[in-house]
């Protein structure tokens, strides 16, 4: 059982990325072999609608674009399960998460209403998001209807609804009196750091034991 995670953030060591390995120690527990892609490390750039993937007796599933993304991409297809991880930009995910599920989306369905994907297999997926922003704020916002949208059309693709965390009010730098961050305030920070951070990354584990689970 070979289950991947992929981080959609350009720092490897902060909160994303720390939930995301979380994720992963979780799905080991349960037997899994796991992967920790860094997009950030790769270059490639989202889809450019060259419509190969929907051509009449073409390769449907496949990306046309060949550069970084095309060995991610075919690892998603022989993945057994999938768990996405971004922080959250302007009330988004990344640039660079949303251009690998462009390329990965779109590629794997094709205009046909009795073949809704021709993404090979049924796989489990998480995402989980991390946010400067309060739970309340996120709320107030209702960015979570959109999230949840795109979740709904990578399930589409997938084919199981994902499972989803979010992990709120994350510490941002390594030492706030070296940024002018006079906005928030640093005890406040670091005590979520401390009290709240922690019960995420647990539940980041149980995201990847019930990932494996469902394999
Ligand atoms: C360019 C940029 C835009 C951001 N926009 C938001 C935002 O709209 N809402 C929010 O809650 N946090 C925002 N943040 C904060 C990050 O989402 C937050 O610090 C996140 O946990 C960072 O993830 P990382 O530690 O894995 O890099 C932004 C950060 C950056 C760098």
């Amino acid at each position: 059982m070979k289950i991947i995670a992929i981080n959609g953030s350009p720092r490897k060591n902060w909160n994303t990325a720390t939930l995301l390995k979380k994720s992963l120690k979780g799905a080991a527990s349960k037997g899994a072999e796991t992967e920790l892609i860094n997009l950030y490390d790769l270059k490639y750039n989202g889809c450019i609608s060259c419509f190969a993937c929907k051509r009449k007796n073409g390769e449907h599933g496949k990306c046309a674009i060949k550069d970084d993304l095309t060995p991610i991409l075919e690892k998603l297809k022989t993945a057994d399960a999938v768990i996405f991880g971004s922080p959250i930009y302007y009330m988004n995910i990344t640039a660079g998460m949303t251009a690998l599920l462009e390329r990965f989306l779109f590629s794997n369905s094709i205009y046909s209403d009795e073949i809704p994907t021709v993404y090979p297999k049924t796989i489990p997926a998480g995402f989980i998001y991390t946010m400067n922003a309060t739970e309340e704020q996120i709320n107030q916002f209702g960015v979570k209807q959109s999230f949840t949208l795109r979740e709904n059309m990578i399930a589409r693709t997938t084919g199981k609804p994902l499972e989803s965390l979010y992990s709120y009010n994350t510490y941002q730098f390594s030492d706030y009196d070296k940024y002018e961050s006079s906005k928030f305030s640093e005890e406040e920070k670091a005590k979520h750091k401390a009290d709240e951070f922690p019960v995420d990354c647990q539940k980041a584990f149980d995201m990847g034991v019930s990932i494996a689970t469902n394999v």
